[in-house]
């Protein structure tokens, strides 16, 4: 099993998005997927076509068991809904004795070959339960002047965490709403691979019709399956980024 963790404090960067494409899309290659959303805002289900619900909050605080809060939203792919209720989790969280491992300890009882966790752009117990539940964080960002700091503050944290024991396996930079033809994003996506090299994935293009899907209650792939966000760009070398990209990529690390 790998857990996976879309992080990053800086609001709107495409953690959500890019939670539900990667876990829709492992679903349709056959892997046993969960996605927990761990947003109070729950736009997971909601995306998905589903209600919100107070899932984490049954999960943690009235002990409910997993297999009776998962929604089945697709073939392999399980949802652990959110809502605002989520926001009383925390403090169960804070005044709990298990404090960091309650998600971690949920988890490896269970039998998924991956289990997706969408966060909230908020540093707070619930954010720091998930990152320790993880393997692997992948930090969605913008191309702005600000991406690298939001990049950094997200290293922190899981560095903070590793010297709490905790062992990650890796994270990886995923550049969203990419414009190939404009200078800022060009400009900040080179200072972004100078910062982190090879940990830097192929950029998602920014693409409307991805924004459009979660309203219809589809993924992407369901919605606008030949767009650059899942196909990504022409160029010299041949097609750049997309989630489709972004997803052989997920499953070469993961299973190397
Ligand atoms: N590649 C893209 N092109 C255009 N719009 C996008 C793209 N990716 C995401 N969006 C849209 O941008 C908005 C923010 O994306 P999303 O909700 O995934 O970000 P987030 O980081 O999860 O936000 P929050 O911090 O509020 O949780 C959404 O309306 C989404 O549909
Ligand atoms: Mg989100």
């Amino acid at each position: 099993m790998e857990i996976i963790a879309f992080a990053n404090q800086k609001g709107g960067v495409g953690k959500t998005t890019t939670a539900i494409t990667l876990a829709a899309g492992l679903g349709q290659k056959g892997y046993r997927t969960l996605l927990v959303d761990l947003d109070p805002q729950g736009h997971v289900a909601f995306a998905l076509g589903f209600e919100k619900k107070p899932a984490p909050y049954q999960l943690i605080c009235l002990e409910a068991p997993l297999k009776s809060l998962v929604i089945p939203a697709r073939p392999n792919l399980d949802i652990l809904p959110s809502n605002k209720l989520s926001e009383k989790v925390k403090r169960h969280i804070t005044l709990s004795d298990f404090r960091e491992t309650i998600l971690l300890d949920i988890f490896k009882k269970t039998s998924y070959d991956y289990i997706l966790l969408d966060l909230a752009p908020s540093l707070d117990v619930l954010h720091v339960n998930g990152l320790v539940a993880s393997d692997w964080v992948v930090i969605p960002t913008r191309l702005d002047a600000m991406a690298v700091d939001g990049v950094k503050e997200v290293l922190l944290t899981m560095g903070e965490i590793s010297k709490r024991s905790h062992s990650f396996k890796g994270y990886f930079i995923l550049p969203t709403f990419f414009e190939r033809i404009t200078k800022e994003t060009l400009t900040q996506f080179q200072e972004i691979v100078q910062a982190f090299g090879s940990n830097v994935w192929p950029p998602i293009p920014r693409d409307t019709r991805v924004r459009e899907s979660s309203a219809y209650g589809k993924t992407p792939w369901e919605y606008t399956p030949h767009s650059p966000a899942i196909c990504g760009y022409e160029s010299k070398r041949g097609r750049i980024g997309g989630y489709a990209q972004v997803l052989e990529h997920l499953l070469e690390v993961t299973n190397g």
